[in-house]
C-alpha cells in the first residue's frame, strides 16, 4: 500500500525511515520524499509515528 502516493512511496519504506530515526513528518520528507508533494499524506504519516511509538513504548499486554 502507497503511504504517500504523489511520491510512490510504500507504508514499509515510510516505517524503514522511522525505524531509522525519521521522527516527524519532515524527517520522513527529507528521508525518503513521503509528504513533499500535495500534503494529503500528511494525517497517514502522523499516524504512522504515532503507531510507532505507541508500539515502541508500550509494553505488549
Ligand atoms: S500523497 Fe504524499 S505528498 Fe501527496
Amino acid at each position: 500500500m502507497y503511504a504517500c502516493i504523489c511520491h510512490g512511496v510504500q507504508d514499509h519504506e515510510v516505517h524503514d525511515c522511522i525505524r531509522a530515526g525519521a521522527h516527524t513528518e519532515e524527517a520522513i520528507g527529507d528521508a525518503c520524499d513521503a509528504g513533499t508533494g500535495c500534503g494529503n499524506c500528511h494525517e497517514r504519516l502522523a499516524d504512522m509515528i504515532e503507531s510507532y511509538f505507541a508500539n515502541e513504548s508500550v509494553p505488549a499486554a
